[in-house]
């Protein structure tokens, strides 16, 4: 065995009431090495590295990992343990204590203790030496709620290192970030390689790892298909291998004929609800035709996601401007009426708006929907499982049964979930807030295919996606948002990604 290898992970398997997470997994990871992990949804990637932080202790699984030649044997207090030996993980879903300040979530729990109290100088002055040491852009004594996702991304990165990790993994950690964070990301990946830290990196943006990886595994349905140098693939080897068969296209063509507006908005202002004097719409005004799709683009903070959750009555109070929805103009005070008004929104934050975690699948997808097999007073259950396992399967779901709660399944596929139920409920127009995020990329396939036919249908669709090229693949016309108004609206055929990063950084102005 070559001292070169940190990880050795041997045969492991993983078993959880009726489905297998990883069966005889063998991975090698090399010291100082970025590894790459990808696979599709609920190929077990996250599996995995819960058995390397001690999530599931040695004992659950079957096989062997050794980390530095030693038989990795994390116990009862495993989590700790995994990081006192140096590994340490950036989760899927942030984990910090948003009243908290910077320095106050990388000590937590273990603060710098002098005469009994906590020496807030220290703590301050060993948070500033870790952000230098790795060129992380924060400040200190800053409230983690007023960061952004990005630095957000950044303190659970420093407060992993902050125990000096020799491993360190991160689970999907641009799915947040707008592009230019993740420039910033890759730039500190880069940092840690140079001061010798190992890597695994789990991402559904297979691009990235041909800009920092070295090698990458790919998994698929909890097997490893195959373990290579970066260098030695490419993005189309990569997706085959992860999907088990070609993709020549990654957006279906659709057969869509938009035709007359049925939702306008003219010219809408709108404040923070918190915050009076905040305004966070000023001035916004596109139209939606019927069957069509349009894109929203536009840098994290440019009032995306407040104006469609305004739109859908869960967010800003409008102060002035129309909402129309063909010839009525709407006044929309909730959810509960803007779905009865026919608009659904697909949200963007799905833990906090779309799923509840402890009940089933069959249940988070047709709650918002029981009207449909309600007859008599009575819920028909055999229509109401069968319009579900429609979904779970045009979708594919990844889950033993639709009657096992939501935690259960892995991260992509709760997101399917929440998309079916919204898809479900037959709306109007149908708002998307970043669909795609966190999904493979044949379910991603999928979902595109579903708008497609939805929009065939006449359904009218608003997708709102940091993806440049999900929006111009996708879309008919594009908005550009910038500081919360509406830049202009570009035909599809005039769009290119030059020209919406323009007028979203604000460096062109409206052109129309
Ligand atoms: N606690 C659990 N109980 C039962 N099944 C589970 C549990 N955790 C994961 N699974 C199942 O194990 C499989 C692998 O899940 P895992 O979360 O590792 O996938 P993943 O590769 O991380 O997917 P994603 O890209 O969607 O995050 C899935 O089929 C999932 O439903
Ligand atoms: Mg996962």
């Amino acid at each position: 065995m070559s001292d070169d290898i940190i990880l050795n992970i041997q045969n492991v398997t993983k078993r959880f009431p009726g489905v297998t997470a990883l069966s005889d997994v063998s991975i090698q990871i090399r010291r100082g090495e970025i590894h790459c992990l990808c696979g599709e949804n609920g190929a077990g990637k996250s599996t995995l590295i819960k058995i390397l932080s001690g999530v599931y202790p040695w004992g659950s699984y079957e096989g062997h990992i050794l980390y530095e030649g030693k038989e990795l044997k994390l116990g009862d207090r495993s989590i700790r343990q995994a990081i006192e030996e140096g590994i340490a993980v950036v989760y899927q879903e942030l984990t910090l204590v948003s009243d908290m300040t910077v320095g106050e979530n990388i000590y937590l729990g273990k603060e710098p203790v002098e005469h009994g109290s906590i020496n807030w100088d220290k703590l301050y002055a060993d948070t500033q030496q870790i952000l230098t040491k790795y060129n992380l852009d924060i400040q200190p004594q800053a409230i983690v709620k007023h960061l952004g996702v990005g630095k957000m991304q950044m303190t659970e990165i420093a407060k992993a290192l902050s125990e000096n990790a020799r491993v360190l993994v991160l689970d999907e950690p641009t799915s947040a970030l707008t592009e230019a964070e993740i420039d910033k990301l890759m730039e500190i990946l880069r940092t840690l390689k140079e001061h010798g830290v190992t890597c695994i990196y789990i991402s559904h943006k297979i691009e990235e790892f041909f800009r920092i990886g070295d090698s990458i595994t790919v998994l698929r349905d909890g097997k490893v298909v195959t373990t290579q140098p970066a260098q030695a693939l490419n993005v189309e080897k990569l997706v085959s291998y992860m999907v088990g068969r070609e993709m020549h296209e990654r957006f279906p063509k659709g057969n869509r004929k938009p035709g007359e507006v049925i939702f306008e908005v003219q010219d809408l202002h709108a404040q923070d609800p918190d915050h009076a004097d905040h305004e966070v719409l000023k001035g916004v005004s596109f139209n939606l035709r019927k069957g069509e799709i349009l894109g929203i683009a536009g840098l994290m903070g440019s009032g995306r996601t407040e104006l469609v959750m305004t739109l859908f009555g869960e967010y800003g109070k409008i102060t002035s401007g129309k909402v129309k929805l063909g010839e009525h103009e709407l006044k929309v005070k909730n959810s509960r009426q803007a779905m009865l008004e026919g608009i659904s929104l697909v949200p963007e934050d799905r833990k906090r708006h779309g799923l509840v975690l402890i009940q089933s699948v069959l249940k988070n997808i047709s709650l918002a929907n029981l009207d449909q097999f309600a007859s008599w007073f009575r819920i028909d259950d055999a229509a109401e499982l069968n319009a579900s396992m429609q979904f779970a399967k045009s979708l594919a779901i990844k889950a033993p049964n639709l009657h096992v709660p939501c935690d259960s399944l892995s991260g992509g596929n709760q997101q399917k979930v929440v998309i079916s139920k919204w898809l479900m409920s037959k709306p109007k127009v149908l708002i998307m807030d970043d669909p795609t995020r966190g999904i493979d990329v044949g379910a991603k396939y999928e979902i595109y295919k579903l708008m497609n036919d939805l929009t065939e249908q006449g359904i009218s669709i608003i997708m709102i996606s940091s993806e440049l090229e999900e929006v111009l693949g996708m879309s008919d016309r594009v908005m550009v948002m910038h500081e919360g108004q509406s830049t202009c609206t570009l035909d599809i055929a005039d769009a290119t990604q030059e020209k919406i990063m323009a007028l979203a950084t604000g460096i062109a102005q409206v052109l129309s």
